[in-house]
């Protein structure tokens, strides 16, 4: 739970991002506020100290507090453009640089889709972790399925399917265990979910821009990219991919439609209903990313469109690395018709999951903290984007576009005209502020005048002193060019 003043901050907030008031307007005053939330004068007093420290509102003497004169919220982006026809991937060996830098403690990392788990839920998951290996030891257990010696088989530990199938109705989804295939993330769910409907060649439907792992896994498996406009909003044209579907001949549809990576588009539940029917009725299988939808910084999770599917033709894939440890390597499918060739493909990928990290996340989950968790998260996100937007407002130049995800940690920023996305990657990392330069998220580089950053990772020094730098940069490019 946010503290009474942070809750008095969150409100002014709240109202200035979403454009109730603006610029240069009075806020409350301090009894008229206390007046309104029920609180005291003196927390009012400490939340609008707390605004100003983000520098959203200041005081002017004799007449109160105002929202801060440089703030505006940049436009966000519009709707992409791509070129609408199946392509051969190759990405090359950009994104591996990006990983392998993520390693790299000495840069400020905004670069690669790292989650900023909280040190409680690390340390209690450290702990069950040490736990089960000390059980192990006492027990000295020659056969049983709790042994972590031992191989785990496909579909995966049961108690866990349990576990995700009860999370999964939070979604919408009703599914049994047994319906559920344990993975090695959620990049493993992924590939095996377009391995099990594709074959070499194939044509496959994503959206644009698109998270690199999934163009990567289009590429590995032979498959052609067909690249359909997207909203930062909205997400996926549902016209644009009903002419395409009209115009090609589409295997599968792959969509993150619960804040998206890069674009943190949010697909409407009206729209995701008649995706489902659409494509359903072009016999064309959805292959669903899910990993962000517990990000969300609602009340609820959006509806999984896995929620309108009636047939099994949608493959929903996600995984625990985004919401308490990438390092789990832990995710799952739920492929529908596709069950049985995906456990067999499980069988020929990885054979099965470690079994240390799987007792370990069954037991994190079965300890009831994982919803608190989640909450605590989301706020912290959110925090994290209103002040980075806010610290972009005033220090990146005025004709910047920056999206505004209402879930997840990324954001999409286009770049003032004569900046290029790589080059700003390269003379950030000169300066130790790592980056994605935009091109990575698309098939036909198209993107350079983009970049992705992760807002959730640092805190807020390293933050602002990455905004000044990359604000610097972009108009000593400007100038330059
Ligand atoms: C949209 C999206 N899908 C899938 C993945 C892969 O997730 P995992 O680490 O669980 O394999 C990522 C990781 O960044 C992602 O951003």
């Amino acid at each position: 739970m946010p503290k009474r003043y942070e809750m008095v901050a969150n409100y002014i907030a709240d109202q200035i991002y979403s454009g109730l008031l603006k610029t240069n307007e009075r806020v409350l005053s301090v009894r008229q506020c206390a007046n309104e939330l029920g609180v005291s004068i003196s927390t009012v007093i400490r939340g609008y100290e707390l605004l100003q420290d983000r520098l959203l509102i200041e005081s002017r003497p004799q007449s109160g507090f105002f929202v801060s004169q440089r703030f505006e919220l940049p436009a966000a982006p519009e709707a992409s453009t791509p070129e609408q026809r199946p392509v051969e991937v190759n990405l090359g060996q950009l994104a591996l640089t990006i990983i392998k830098s993520s390693q790299n403690k000495q840069l400020i990392q905004l670069a690669v889709a790292l989650p900023k788990i909280d040190v409680a839920a690390v340390a209690q998951l450290n702990k069950i972790t040490a736990q089960i290996a000390r059980e192990q030891c006492r027990a000295n257990q020659s056969i049983s399925v709790d042994n972590i010696s031992e191989y785990d088989s496909p579909p995966g530990n049961e108690l866990l399917r349990r576990k995700i199938a009860q999370r999964l109705l939070s979604g919408g989804v009703k599914v049994h265990p047994d319906e559920i295939v344990i993975t090695v993330g959620c990049q493993e769910a992924l590939v095996l979910s377009l391995n099990a409907v594709t074959k070499a060649g194939d044509t496959v439907a994503v959206e644009s821009p698109n998270y690199y792992g999934m163009l990567q896994a289009i590429e590995t498996l032979g498959l052609k990219a067909l690249e359909i406009p997207t909203d930062a909003k909205t997400g996926i044209s549902l016209s644009a991919l009903e002419l395409a579907i009209r115009e090609w001949p589409i295997t599968a549809c792959v969509l993150a439609p619960s804040y998206s990576n890069p674009l943190g588009s949010c697909i409407p539940d009206s729209r995701k209903k008649k995706l489902a029917q659409m494509l359903e009725k072009a016999d064309i299988a959805l292959i669903e990313d899910d990993i962000n939808a517990d990000l969300t910084y609602a009340n609820h999770r959006p509806r999984a469109i896995k929620s309108y599917d009636k047939t099994g033709n949608i493959l929903l894939c996600s995984s625990l690395s985004k919401t308490l440890s990438p390092g789990l390597r832990l995710g799952w499918v739920v492929p529908g018709r596709w069950l049985e060739r995906v456990q067999h493909l499980k069988l020929c990928n990885s054979g099965a999951n470690a079994s240390i990290t799987t007792l370990a996340a069954t037991r994190y989950l079965e300890t009831g903290t994982f919803d608190r968790h989640l909450r605590q998260m989301r706020q912290y996100y959110k925090r994290q984007r209103d002040y980075f937007l806010q610290l972009a407002a005033r220090h990146f130049p005025d004709d910047i576009r920056i999206t505004y995800p209402q879930g997840g940690y990324i954001l999409w920023i286009r770049l003032p005209q004569g900046v290029d996305g790589m080059a700003l990657y390269e003379s950030a990392l000169e300066e130790k502020i790592a980056i994605s330069p935009g091109t990575l998220f698309s098939v036909n580089q198209q993107y350079n005048d983009f970049i992705r950053i992760n807002y959730g990772q640092e805190n807020a020094q390293n933050l602002e002193k990455a905004a000044i730098l990359l604000g610097r940069l972009m108009r000593e490019m400007m100038v330059s060019d």
